[in-house]
């Protein structure tokens, strides 16, 4: 490992960001923003797996580029880009295609839910796991900060990685993924035992990146608690009033402990006060962030252009091996990698 460990992270720019994609995704981009030398990618091709409008992408991709910089996110930094500005990525999946295994794709848990939602099921959607072990290898990355519900695609990656290395010699590192120890996996208001969801909560399920104070304030106050009335951290007792606690500290940052003991003799309701209180105290100033960076569409297109400038640099070099190993021709003039497309986002 380099003195500083390589960081790569994607997030899909459809649907509307939640606090969830807040704990496991951004909260933990700019953690480890300083950590190393740091990557992070707006997938769009992959949120053309599912049913999209081609009308809304560029703008949410748009959002979701100054959303990324107002949670706190660093152009000098940190490489913020997209995925489709960068060829390198869809080369790097098909090439992987050849050594993911089929059966092992139809195992992925979210493949298997969101094909079972879906009339139409996409072939896009069944290789989506190899499109992402693909963004992640072509940097040789050390660490992804995801959460708990990419840890199958990041075994997958780190599989697919070992299967490569192994028939066509070393030439992945194998990353380990990084998940919060608090807040991995935010639960549903409404439902404490499914994940707060883009595509599968309900409006007041979920906490939404730009929710008005007051739509906060109530989605807390109307969240399902637990039977008795005892505030105490305990998952699979209490799996309500354990997701609030843990929301609080991802909001405040306090440890869980400290604040399920200043919590013990409150009441239910004292709590999810407190807790909406803390979500808005979290997202007020990142939402008149948001709008002012996202006002100035020129000069987000200016960083995401120079990011996949930095990208594309540092991606070439292992996307060149992958076609070395696997016995391609070179081509006589040397690989136009994904040159600099002169179009807009
Ligand atoms: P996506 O866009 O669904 O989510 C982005 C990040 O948010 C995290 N997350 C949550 N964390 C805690 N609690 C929740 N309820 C919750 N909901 C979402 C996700 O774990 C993720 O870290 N396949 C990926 C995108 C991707 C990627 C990559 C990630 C593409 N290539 C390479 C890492 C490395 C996805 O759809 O994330």
């Amino acid at each position: 490992m380099a003195d500083k460990p390589r960081v790569f992270s994607g997030i899909q720019p459809t649907g509307r960001k939640t606090l969830g994609n807040y704990s496991g995704g951004f909260r933990q981009y700019v953690q480890t923003q300083d950590a190393g030398d740091a990557f992070f990618c707006i997938v769009d091709l992959h949120s053309i797996t599912v049913e999209y409008d081609p009308a809304d992408l560029r703008s949410s991709t748009l959002d979701l580029a100054a959303t990324l910089f107002a949670t706190g996110l660093d152009a000098e930094r940190s490489t913020v880009f997209c995925q489709s500005h960068v060829t390198a990525h869809a080369e790097a999946a098909w090439l992987l295609s050849a050594v993911a295994s089929y059966g092992q794709l139809g195992r992925m848990t979210q493949f298997k839910e969101k094909s079972d939602r879906h009339d139409f099921v996409s072939a896009g959607l069944f290789t989506y796991p190899v499109l992402m072990a693909g963004d992640i290898l072509l940097y040789q990355t050390d660490l992804v900060p995801i959460g708990d519900d990419q840890r199958q695609h990041l075994e997958l990656a780190r599989d697919i990685a070992e299967r490569f290395n192994f028939r066509y010699g070393e030439t992945f590192r194998v990353p380990d993924g990084q998940f919060p120890s608090v807040g991995g996996r935010i639960m549903d208001l409404q439902d404490p035992t499914s994940k707060m969801s883009t595509t599968l909560s309900s409006e007041q399920g979920a906490i939404y990146m730009n929710d008005p104070p007051d739509a906060i304030r109530k989605k807390f106050k109307s969240a399902v608690t637990d039977s008795g009335r005892e505030v105490r951290y305990d998952p699979a007792e209490k799996p309500g009033v354990s997701n609030l606690l843990e929301i609080m500290s991802v909001a405040t940052g306090e440890p869980i402990d400290a604040l399920a003991k200043r919590f013990a003799s409150a009441g239910y309701g004292d709590l999810k006060e407190a807790v909406g209180e803390s979500v808005v105290e979290l997202l007020t100033p990142i939402q008149e962030r948001f709008k002012q960076l996202r006002a100035d569409e020129r000069a987000l297109q200016h960083l995401l252009a120079m990011g996949a400038e930095k990208a594309r640099r540092a991606s070439e070099p292992t996307l060149e091996q992958m076609y070395e190993r696997m016995g391609f021709a070179k081509p006589e003039a040397g690989r136009h990698f994904g040159a600099a497309r002169p179009r807009g986002l």
